[in-house]
């Protein structure tokens, strides 16, 4: 029989469900899910526009002419569908003081040394630069589409002012795939968080780990709506 040292008889592990915690509700695992196809669309379509050597890319939009017209409409459809995810998550991805302790012990991050960190809210700082940068960039290349949008707007932008709206836009562009690579990147590095927006629910000890201030809010208050 094992000797007890640090522990009582009557001490036991008691297997119960586990617990888990809802992170997103379906609505806005929706409009995430829309909005990353719609992007993924208007990055292939913006790179078949962009140099001869992807022109192929235009038979997925069934051909040049309609991959011209089509790109600037899924542009403003994913603005449009990125805003609504963004009046929803701008609150939470505002920059708080223990961001600047997560940053300073950013070798900590990258070797899983979580006992070093301190407590997060619904974010991190890697999370929320990914938000504000989505933010900026989508700004930006809407802002320098329309001026490059000649079908409707030719007659309102010199040639000059054309030609760095094209800058700004593509460079943007460039950007915004980098953006999202890291995004797609940090989701499945860090095990359990695809779940989040998936089934809209990640285990109680994903929370525990990487957002627990934003888990003892969760489980402290009184007003929790019943789980789905
Ligand atoms: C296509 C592959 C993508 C995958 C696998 C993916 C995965 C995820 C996952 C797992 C989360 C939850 C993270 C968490 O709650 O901790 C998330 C959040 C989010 N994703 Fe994506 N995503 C993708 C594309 C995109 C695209 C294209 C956009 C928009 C341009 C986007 C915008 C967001 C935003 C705004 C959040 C909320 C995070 C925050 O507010 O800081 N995602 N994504």
């Amino acid at each position: 029989m094992a000797r007890r040292e640090f522990s009582e008889r009557s001490d036991r592990i008691v297997a119960t469900e586990p617990v888990e915690v809802r992170r997103y509700a379906g609505y806005t695992r929706f409009n995430h899910w829309f909005t990353a196809a719609l992007i993924i669309a208007l990055i292939l379509s913006g790179f078949a526009l962009f140099t001869p050597q992807l022109f192929f890319l235009t038979a997925l939009f069934g051909g040049g002419q309609s991959t011209r017209f089509l790109h600037p409409i899924i542009g403003v459809v994913s603005c449009l569908s990125f805003l609504l995810l963004f009046v929803q998550l701008w609150r939470l991805n505002i920059m708080r003081r223990e961001d600047l302790v997560w940053a300073r012990h950013i070798g900590d991050v990258l070797t899983a040394n979580e006992e070093n960190l301190p407590e997060l809210g619904k974010y991190n700082l890697g999370q929320k630069m990914v938000f504000w940068g989505m933010f900026w960039l989508l700004l930006a290349m809407i802002i320098s589409g329309v001026m490059i949008w000649q079908q409707f707007f030719a007659d309102m932008i010199s040639i000059e002012v054309r030609r760095w709206a094209v800058l700004v836009h593509s460079v943007s562009a460039v950007l915004m795939v980098l953006v999202i690579i890291l995004h797609v990147h940090a989701a499945i590095w860090t095990r359990g968080t695809i779940n989040a927006m998936t089934s809209g629910r990640v285990s109680g000890g994903w929370a525990w780990r990487h957002h627990r201030k934003w888990l003892r809010e969760v489980a402290n208050r009184q007003d929790t709506p019943p789980a789905e």
